[in-house]
């Protein structure tokens, strides 16, 4: 049975930065097919870009499913995309019959033939990797924020024994200098400020430049750091084994390269390490945070953790917190272990019960949370730039990033400005600043 082609769009985006970057050129895609954006309310198409990352990420999408296909006003067209779609292919609209088409993260520039198929009546599914990069085949982009994401590796071969990644999202794939550039390059001329470079393994990017000259992360950077417009460089998440001494040496010589790094280690005890298969202990991990360190003393780190791995013992989650307490973050990311299908550490023996995961992970987070507040209150008096990304909550106030990533309230300002200010007041979220007061000449 066929049914009017959707108008209009709607894109709702879960999981990590990458996939606020595909929701955002998804986006363009469908505006450039004629389609307009509207509430979820409203759309013709709502489009679920998902996360599998943990059970509970996976699991969330069929609940939105559910309340899409009662909405008032009739059922959109139901678009499941992301790394469930990628998972769970077909399986998806044999659970939940309202979605009418899935498509999977490196497919997505198919989306205006699967669109047609379902106008046509058909469930349109499609999964592949095609050999072809979906980036070629996108059209440039047109929506740009003042802080603009760039995806520039995609991908995994790491596999560490938890993770769906290398499943969802593929083998790890550079996109080529000149490709790269050519989009910062757009991104910038449409207002972007501030570029952050992403990827499943952002330090893995390789490529040759257009001197057919190897380059890695850090070369890529300090070329961005010369174009004209182009204010501040971050780049995320990044892999331990990954971190070349020219990076590293970045941190110390671009200024643009903003003081933050997100670097996780995942577990405080080597013994875990191994059976994650991190392939990296903790001593080379504190070693190159020191190393970082000296070269930017005042970088914010930040990281990622994992409670309750099977066969995860007291004295292993406290040496985590050991490790964070050695590092002293600005700010982590903590999750308690979920078994994923498909991941060998699913099937292994020692599962923790979730109790003692709740616990652990309460431990973990007051520790990061005192070390976050600790952090910002040592940032109060500094004087440094923000980019205003927002209106902040109040009448007048706007929101803008610091250096180190945090969110900085202040009176006035427009969206895109570089504004200097003072930072007055810290608390565990959010920070005050007041622009400096000049000595009257
Ligand atoms: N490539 C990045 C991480 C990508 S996934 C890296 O290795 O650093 C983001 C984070 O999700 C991981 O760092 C890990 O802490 C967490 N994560 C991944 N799989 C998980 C699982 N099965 N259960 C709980 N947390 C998980
Ligand atoms: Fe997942 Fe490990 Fe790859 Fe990170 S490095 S994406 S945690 S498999
Ligand atoms: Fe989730 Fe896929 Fe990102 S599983 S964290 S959306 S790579």
């Amino acid at each position: 049975m066929s049914r009017p082609a959707p108008k209009s769009f709607h894109v709702k985006s879960f999981g990590c930065q990458m996939n606020v970057y595909d929701g955002a050129r998804m986006a363009e895609l469908m505006q450039a097919e004629g389609m307009v954006e509207a509430s979820a309310d409203e759309a013709d198409l709502v489009l679920l870009n998902t996360c599998h990352i943990r059970e509970k990420a996976a699991e969330k999408v069929y609940s939105d499913i559910g309340r899409l296909a009662k909405r008032e006003g009739g059922k959109p067209m139901i678009a499941v995309a992301g790394c469930v779609a990628q998972a769970e292919g077909a399986e998806i609209p044999r659970r939940a019959k309202a979605v009418d088409l899935v498509v999977g993260p490196q497919a997505y520039h198919r989306l205006p033939g699967l669109i047609a198929d379902a106008v046509a009546g058909r469930k349109a599914v499609d999964t592949d990797m095609p050999a072809i990069s979906k980036f070629d085949a996108l059209p440039g982009r047109r929506s740009v924020t003042p802080s603009a994401f760039l995806t520039v590796q995609e991908g995994c071969d790491k596999f560490c024994t938890y993770c769906v990644v290398p499943y969802t999202r593929g083998a790890e794939v550079s996109r080529p200098w000149v490709a790269v550039m050519d989009e910062a390059r757009a991104l910038v001329e449409g207002g972007a400020r501030e570029i952050t470079l992403l990827g499943q393994n952002v330090n893995a990017w390789t490529s040759e430049d257009q001197k057919g000259c190897p380059q890695g992360l850090d070369g890529l950077i300090r070329a961005l750091d010369k174009l004209p417009g182009l204010r501040r460089i971050r780049y995320t998440t990044s892999h331990p084994n990954d971190m070349a001494d020219g990076l590293i040496a970045a941190h110390g010589e671009v200024a643009s390269l903003m003081p933050f790094l997100h670097l996780p280690v995942q577990s405080g005890s080597d013994r875990i390490l191994k059976a994650m298969n991190r392939a990296h202990d903790v001593a080379s991990y504190l070693r190159l945070i020191d190393r970082v360190r000296a070269v930017r003393p005042d970088i914010a780190v930040s990281g990622d953790y994992i409670v309750g791995f099977p066969g995860e013992t007291d004295a292993e989650f406290e040496e985590t917190l050991s490790v964070v307490r050695e590092v002293g973050h600005a700010s982590a990311f903590t999750f308690k272990y979920s078994p994923r299908p498909g991941t060998p550490a699913a099937t292994m023996d020692g599962q923790i019960a979730p109790e003692l995961m709740d616990e652990r992970l309460q431990r973990l987070q007051a520790l990061i949370g005192e070390q976050q507040l600790a952090f910002n209150r040592a940032t109060v008096g500094r004087t440094c730039e923000i980019l205003i990304e927002r209106k902040g909550k109040l009448p007048g106030q706007m929101l803008g990033k610091s250096p180190w990533l945090q969110s900085v309230l202040i009176d006035g300002g427009e969206i895109g400005d570089l504004v200097e200010v003072e930072i007055v007041a810290a608390g565990p979220q959010s920070m005050h600043g007041e622009r400096p007061q000049r000595a009257a000449a």
